[in-house]
């Protein structure tokens, strides 16, 4: 049997991570998985139980994350994908993030699958799969992913402004990039994307033609 294959997919918040993961995982045939989606779910269980992130420790055995077979995030059982976007849940995320107890947990659930898979996050390339067969870094002016963000979230038919997203983006990232445990940074193997001015068919071609010209994977 061929081994799997298995693409880690990292960067800042709000720079297209899923949209690029979710366009290869389909153009692969590979399972996708957004990492991010379980920590948000985690953060989602505090909130509805009215639990302090320093108590997180003593739940952490009540919170079951898992994906159902449309791929979509579940916490005990529920589909909460929809509830996982709240700002509510994007304001106190990272502080759950930083929490080292909650990161072993859903590494060791991320390492679990064993198919070949696209997975994006934070710490993918440097701490869940070290060893991917491609590892990409992405970024984008903050200006651009602000919109971006913010164009999502009216879509959405969400109530926020421009500046909430603004400094929402600045405070994650701030927060990614210096708590102790596997904090965000590019892997020296990394393939560093900004994608301020591509689209996404541009970028999902750009990537093909590393797989391709690399590693000989084609789509
Ligand atoms: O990708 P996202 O914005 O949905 O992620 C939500 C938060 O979870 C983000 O602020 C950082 C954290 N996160 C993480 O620490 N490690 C990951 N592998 C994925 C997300």
């Amino acid at each position: 049997m061929l081994s799997a294959i298995q693409i880690a997919i990292d960067g800042y918040s709000s720079t297209g991570k899923s949209t690029l993961a979710k366009a290869l995982a389909k153009a692969l045939g590979f399972l996708y998985v957004d990492s991010g989606a379980m920590y948000r779910a985690v953060t989602l269980y505090l909130i509805r139980h009215n639990i302090t992130v320093e108590r997180v420790e003593d739940v952490l055995d009540e919170i079951e994350v898992d994906f159902d077979d449309a791929h979509r995030i579940r916490l005990n059982g529920e589909v909460v994908d929809q509830d996982i976007r709240e700002m509510e849940v994007s304001e106190l995320v990272s502080e759950v993030a930083k929490v080292a107890a909650v990161r072993r947990k859903l590494v060791e659930q991320q390492q679990r699958f064993k198919q070949s898979v696209v997975m994006d996050g934070r710490d993918i390339g440097t701490v869940v799969f070290p060893s991917a067969s491609l590892k990409l870094f992405m970024t984008a002016s903050p200006e651009v992913r602000a919109q971006r963000r913010y164009d999502e979230l009216i879509q959405q038919q969400k109530s926020v402004t421009l500046d909430q997203v603004r400094s929402n983006l600045k405070m994650r990232d701030y927060e990614d990039e210096h708590r102790a445990v596997d904090p965000l940074k590019k892997a020296d193997d990394a393939y560093l994307l900004d994608n301020s001015s591509l689209s996404p068919d541009e970028q999902l071609q750009w990537v093909l033609d590393i797989l391709r010209d690399k590693l000989a994977i084609t789509a």
